[in-house]
């Protein structure tokens, strides 16, 4: 499907980028092909967003060109490079949840009627053409209810829609499927290649490997900032591109044998749900969690993760069932009841339950644990920085110091930083809600190793991961979730292909 021979319809080359005195983009290329799906490769913090945001128009580059169809460009703003036919959908996801779908498909450029009707928006017009926009990527829900009424995979859809609503030569996604389910993201493939197919050239960014390779025609490596090397997708070797985004050999790690840790099974019962549910969220659910164990709570998005994770939590109240913690039943009305027994929850949309973008690094690590020492003990300055010295090393979070406004950071280091905050807290219980979104391969390696070595000091993790993969690697025991209910166990080291044979089972 690439087109040998043709033109790069978008060319960048020289491309330097720096946030006061500190360089991010070096001396940076790229060429987008009309009829190609691009991949942008790297680790977090490699400059991925930061050149996305230069050639959209968000950020100003300290040196370099830009090149569209011949002519020398410049967008100063994002609605500069919609005008070229460049359109964006951003990493973090902007649009306005209390206002209408169609209203997040239009915003700032609604069809107006005459000038007869004195340029009053028609909504029959906005109404009708928000619908026939999100046809186009295959979503069908009533664009007239608020954004927020909808799952995050859902929202995402639509800022894809929103991107498309203009008449684009390029379209840039940047990390697009990280809240998408296996479904959701083929429906999205679908419409990128037949976008392809219409001559879009598209930029791509994910940190899913199966994705890239899925989808890509052309791959982009960028690492520390830098260019480091431009292939055919067909012409890249899984291990070769992971040795170009690290820099150094990569070694795959052997399969981590979780299920030869042992004696889990005689471990101390640390959490027992009976029956614990809620009406119309949760069908009630039988769960246990021994302590030093990774429980993985598996099972397709919308299948009841969540809600099981809040109600453990303290976020939902359960209206039937029991919870016992060491054997004592609990009630938990607000999350700080579940804290005050050492549990600990890394959520799932870092953006909006998560960091707080003012704050520092340091301030946002030390956050959770201050919260739970409450009016007891207020963390000092100095051991503050300790904690978050540590855990910069060990979870290795790219950030220029600790003081450093954790919005600034990149996308991946942010999530690295809300998780651990939690781990700051000491959790006798940590739930982990897809914690390795957006975060590349290398990091998701020590992340796990982290949290293993917790586990094996007696912490229990339940955690929570749409990649199949990575939860039957890491998973003492995997709880599988169907259509808001339990369809069933599996022990640790069972495969990828059986859990998805539990879930299909209630389908058959
Ligand atoms: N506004 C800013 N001010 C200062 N530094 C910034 C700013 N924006 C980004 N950076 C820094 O630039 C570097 C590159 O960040 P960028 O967001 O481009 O990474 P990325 O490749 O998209 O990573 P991820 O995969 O985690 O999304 C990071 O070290 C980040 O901290
Ligand atoms: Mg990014």
């Amino acid at each position: 499907m690439t087109s040998a021979g043709a033109l790069p319809v978008l060319e960048l080359t020289g491309i330097d980028k720096s946030f006061s005195g500190n360089q991010v983009l070096r001396d940076v290329q790229l060429r987008l092909y009309p009829g190609e799906i691009h991949s942008l490769m790297g680790q977090n913090g490699a400059g991925k967003s930061t050149l996305i945001k230069v050639l959209t128009g968000v950020l100003e580059s300290n040196g370099g060109q830009m090149v569209m169809q011949g002519q020398s460009i410049r967008p100063d703003s994002p609605l500069a490079a919609q005008k070229l036919g460049i359109s964006t959908v951003y990493q973090e996801v902007n649009l306005c949840p209390n206002l209408s779908v169609a209203e997040n498909v239009f915003a700032g450029r609604y069809p107006r009627c005459g000038m007869s009707q004195g340029y009053r928006i028609d909504w029959a017009a906005v109404h009708r053409r928000a619908r026939e926009l999100l046809a186009r990527i295959g979503l069908d829900i009533d664009v007239t209810q608020l954004l927020s009424s909808y799952p995050v995979a859902v929202q995402q859809l639509v800022a894809i829609a929103r991107a498309l609503g203009v008449e684009s030569k390029v379209l840039i996604l940047d990390e697009p499927t990280s809240s998408l389910d296996e479904d959701e993201v083929q429906k999205l493939f679908a419409v990128l290649r037949r976008l392809r197919g219409e001559g879009l050239a598209i930029l791509f960014v994910s940190h899913f490997l199966n994705q890239v390779y899925a989808i890509s025609d052309r791959i982009t490596v960028l690492r520390n900032g830098s260019w480091v090397g431009e292939w055919m997708a067909s012409a890249l070797e899984p291990q070769a591109l992971i040795s170009a985004m690290l820099g150094r050999e990569f070694a795959a790690q052997a399969a981590r044998s979780a299920q030869q840790r042992e004696g889990v099974e005689d471990a101390v019962v640390l959490l027992d749900a009976q029956g614990l549910g809620q009406a119309g969220r949760l069908q009630p659910v039988d769960l246990r969690v021994h302590a030093g164990e990774v429980l993985g709570l598996a099972g397709l998005l919308g299948a009841g993760r969540t809600e099981l994770a809040r109600l453990l939590f303290g976020l939902d109240t359960a209206d039937r069932g029991k919870l016992q913690i060491d054997g004592q039943t609990v009630q938990f009305s607000n999350p700080a009841d579940a804290v005050q027994h050492g549990i600990a929850l890394c959520p799932e949309e870092r953006k909006t339950d998560g960091i707080v973008a003012e704050l520092s690094v340091r301030e946002n690590i030390a956050l959770a644990l201050q919260a739970r020492l409450g009016l007891r003990k207020f963390l000092s300055l100095a051991e503050q920085t300790t904690l978050a010295e540590h855990f910069v090393k060990t979870l290795g979070i790219k950030t220029a110091s600790i003081e450093t406004p954790i919005g600034l950071l990149s996308g991946g280091n942010q999530q690295k930083a809300v998780i651990a905050r939690w781990l700051a807290t000491d959790p006798r219980l940590l739930i982990l809600d897809e914690p390795t979104r957006g975060i590349d391969v290398a990091a998701k390696q020590e992340i796990m190793e982290e949290i293993l070595r917790l586990a094996r000091g007696g912490m229990a993790v339940l955690f929570i991961s749409s990649e199949m993969s990575e939860v039957v690697r890491v998973s003492d025991r995997i709880a599988v979730l169907r259509d808001r209910s339990k369809a069933g166990e599996l022990p640790g080291g069972s495969t990828e292909d059986e859990v998805y044979e539990m879930i299909a089972a209630g389908h058959a």
